[in-house]
């Protein structure tokens, strides 16, 4: 059985390429031209494929022949790019994927997509929890692509009979990750990054804005700080992060499943995660002083894996103790069974 897996060298991917290796597959991956992690892709000892997304040509080539299609790659931030060039990755290279799948010269078994929580727009003060079912309703281009890419899916699966399978992926981590996040620069990356570049519409209140840039710039002050983000009354923020290695066993679930044809899950974390719980616990394993940031509105969400577990049988394991414990011994130097970012 072989297996193909686009973004190989990506967090997830690499990952997945390992445990597939481990039981029995032989797996082929797609890295880009100048792709930097390529040597990192190369060193997992899969077969390499050079193509980019928006190469139709290149990605049938690597798509012929394969028995399993697990679609990765993406591009998840702008960044210095184009809207256009992050179509043409996120959204054209899913159809280039579907066409390399209906051409194949052998029939494909199964398609998966990563699909993201973002596309249900979990931006939300109010503590939802989203099912499958939930109406995605993207609020920017990146989550657009995905909704798109889903919607391919299935109309190549209702014109082709394609054996396509959606999985929706939520704030995934890996190796010394967790200890990366929670900085006052993380925050000020999204409040003013992200969520008020110019022209958007902030998703929790224009007029809320100036408070936040100033709850955003007090903790500035403190670099190193690990910061317990919660509302003015005291209410933690929160969502649901993943350790990479629940992802990849719930990817693999999907993968050999006969029931997941056809259908989405939510691939994520056993719960959503207080802020302030994670950065109580962060202060407490590193020098990082802990500092509470109060912000003029709440962000929490949750994201149901109740059909992943009822389906597929899928346990996810790792709360946010126990990837941050990961990510200490990962930095000591031993070996956590995972490929780092
Ligand atoms: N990490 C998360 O928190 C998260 C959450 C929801 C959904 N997802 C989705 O899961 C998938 C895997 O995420 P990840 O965390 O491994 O991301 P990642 O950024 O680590 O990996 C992305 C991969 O896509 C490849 N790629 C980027 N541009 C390409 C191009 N032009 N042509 C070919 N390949 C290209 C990269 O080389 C890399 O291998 C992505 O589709 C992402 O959108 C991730």
């Amino acid at each position: 059985m072989n297996v193909l897996i686009t973004g190989i060298s990506g967090r997830v991917g690499a990952n997945l390429a390992v445990q597939l290796m481990k039981k029995g597959y032989d797996v082929r991956g797609v890295v880009y031209p100048g792709d930097p992690a390529t040597a990192k892709a190369r060193k997992l000892g899969a077969e390499i494929y050079e193509a980019d997304m928006d190469d139709a040509e290149g990605v049938a080539r690597a798509c012929d022949g394969c028995d399993h299609i697990v679609h990765l790659a993406a591009q998840m931030k702008q960044g210095n790019s184009t809207v256009q060039r992050m179509f043409a990755i996120n959204a054209l290279g899913t159809l280039n994927v579907l066409e390399g799948a209906v051409r194949s010269s052998r029939p494909v078994q199964s398609v998966l997509l990563a699909g993201t929580d973002q596309a249900y727009h979990p931006f939300v003060s109010d503590r939802t929890t989203f099912y499958e079912d939930h109406p995605q309703h993207p609020i920017d281009i990146y989550a657009l692509t995905k909704v798109m890419s889903e919607q391919m899916l299935y109309t190549y699966g209702r014109q082709y009979d394609l054996p396509i399978k959606v999985m929706r992926f939520g704030s995934v981590i890996a190796a010394d990750e967790p200890l990366q996040l929670f900085y006052p620069a993380w925050l000020d990356s999204y409040v003013n990054g992200e969520w008020t570049t110019p022209g958007r519409i902030p998703w929790f209140g224009a007029d809320k804005v100036e408070a936040a840039r100033a709850a955003v710039a007090a903790a500035l002050k403190t670099p190193n700080g690990v910061c317990a983000i919660m509302d003015e009354a005291g209410n933690s923020w929160g969502l649901p992060f993943t350790d990479v290695r629940d992802t990849v066993d719930g990817i693999i679930r999907v993968m050999e499943s006969k029931d997941a044809v056809g259908q989405a899950f939510n691939l994520v974390g056993p719960a959503a995660t207080p802020f302030v719980k994670v950065a109580q616990l962060t202060a407490a394993h590193t020098d990082r002083p802990y500092i509470e940031v109060r912000m003029p509105f709440l962000w929490w969400f949750n994201v149901s894996n109740a059909k992943a577990r009822s389906i597929l049988g899928y346990e996810p394991k790792y709360t946010y103790e126990d990837m941050l414990q990961s990510a200490l011994a990962f930095r000591r130097g031993e070996d956590i069974g995972v490929v780092p970012v």
